[in-house]
């Protein structure tokens, strides 16, 4: 393992795993699953399809589809099928019920369940509308039987600036919604301000936060670099230099509330550019990579391990993965593109190089 200043030329990790990404179905699934097999021991699968995830039976069904396109996409690249476990979640709605909730636990496959409040984001139209009050039988289920919340914390409010929506959700939801349900355990996902870390490093009972790595590596001026950048554009959106900042503080403070979640989400290269682009930013080839790049540059590479590979499964009461994943020092120039399905797809950082590139996983 590195020491805070050294400069290995290569880093070995307990195999790490995403706690947060979208692997979507068919032949985009096939086209990106890999990606994320090859770094990660597990991933906990986001349930935003069309139409949501919404049952234990659904959970089951994509589950086995994820695992079949695993298959598929080693036997088409030559290579064996990484041993890759897709942790599920369901799609919490108005009308998710407890039995629902219990029914998730027994099947030992279900992980979480995610809150989108109504059209926060893509394919969030079938979201909550109000939490606290058409979801309390809910809630005090999964406060009940340990079943997290993993929460899109971004307000709906078009009156609410864009920029300000995570800050004005934490007051607004996430504040009523633990002090009603104080044991619940929940996700912050995708922290994107200064505000998010302070609450989720300061506040009582079960929390955590994943944190992705195009908040840790860039600020909203990606999204204006010399002109209009969507593939730069996800929700919540990019923040300022002073955000990014804290979010890099936190990643590498060595708190264990904060863990690794890439909120990879690929939009093919059409769906992105043009007039009603698409958000979110496609890491899951370069995640570990990325991750590496911003650690370093705080000269934080040894804390790296614990917030990659620890953490995560400390909170979600899991076994820490037994393999190991090698990161190497050396040049790695991003793609300007990728194939998704028969269409195409922008990486995060396409054109720029990065200093580290994860072998396949031992
Ligand atoms: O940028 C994003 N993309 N944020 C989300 O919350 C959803 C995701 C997606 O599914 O494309
Ligand atoms: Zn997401």
């Amino acid at each position: 393992m590195a020491g805070a200043s050294a400069r290995p030329a290569s880093i070995r990790l307990i195999r790490p795993d995403d706690w947060h990404l979208h692997v979507r179905d068919g032949a985009v699934l096939r086209s990106v699953v890999l990606d994320s097999a090859r770094q990660f021991g597990r991933a906990i699968i986001m349930p935003n399809l069309k139409p949501p995830v919404l049952t234990t039976q659904d959970a089951r069904a994509y589950r086995a589809r994820i695992l079949a396109a695993l298959r598929q996409a080693a036997e088409h690249a030559g290579t064996e099928t990484p041993a890759f476990e897709p942790l599920m979640t369901l799609y919490l709605t108005d009308h998710t019920s407890p039995d629902e909730i219990r029914r998730a636990l027994d099947s030992g496959f279900v992980h979480g369940v995610k809150l989108y409040p109504a059209g926060a984001t893509t394919h969030s139209d079938a979201g909550v509308t109000d939490l606290l009050g058409q979801c309390q039988q809910t809630l005090a289920a999964m406060q009940d039987c340990g079943m997290p919340l993993l929460v899109h914390g971004e307000v709906t409010d078009p009156a609410v600036d864009l920029f300000d929506r995570e800050a004005v959700f934490i007051e607004r939801v996430m504040v009523p919604l633990r002090r009603a349900f104080p044991e619940l355990k929940v996700v912050f996902e995708h922290l994107t301000t200064a505000d998010g870390a302070a609450y989720v490093t300061e506040a009582d009972g079960p929390i955590g936060a994943t944190l992705t790595p195009q908040h840790l590596l860039y600020n909203r001026n990606a999204l204006f670099q010399g002109g209009l950048r969507p593939h730069w554009y996800c929700l919540p959106i990019l923040k300022r230099e002073t955000h990014r900042q804290a979010l890099l503080k936190a990643a590498t403070s060595g708190n264990p509330r904060f863990f690794l979640g890439t909120d990879s989400a690929p939009h093919a290269r059409g769906a992105k550019e043009q007039d009603c682009g698409c958000a979110g930013c496609y890491t899951a080839r370069h995640a570990m990579a990325l991750y590496a790049t911003a650690f370093e540059s705080v000269g934080r590479l040894d804390r790296l391990e614990a917030f990659a590979s620890l953490h995560g499964p400390a909170f979600y009461g899991l076994p820490v993965n037994t393999g190991t994943l090698t990161l190497h020092r050396v040049e790695n120039a991003i793609p300007p593109e990728l194939p998704l399905g028969d269409d195409v797809i922008v990486p995060l950082a396409a054109g720029e190089s990065l200093r580290w590139m994860s072998q396949d996983t031992e």
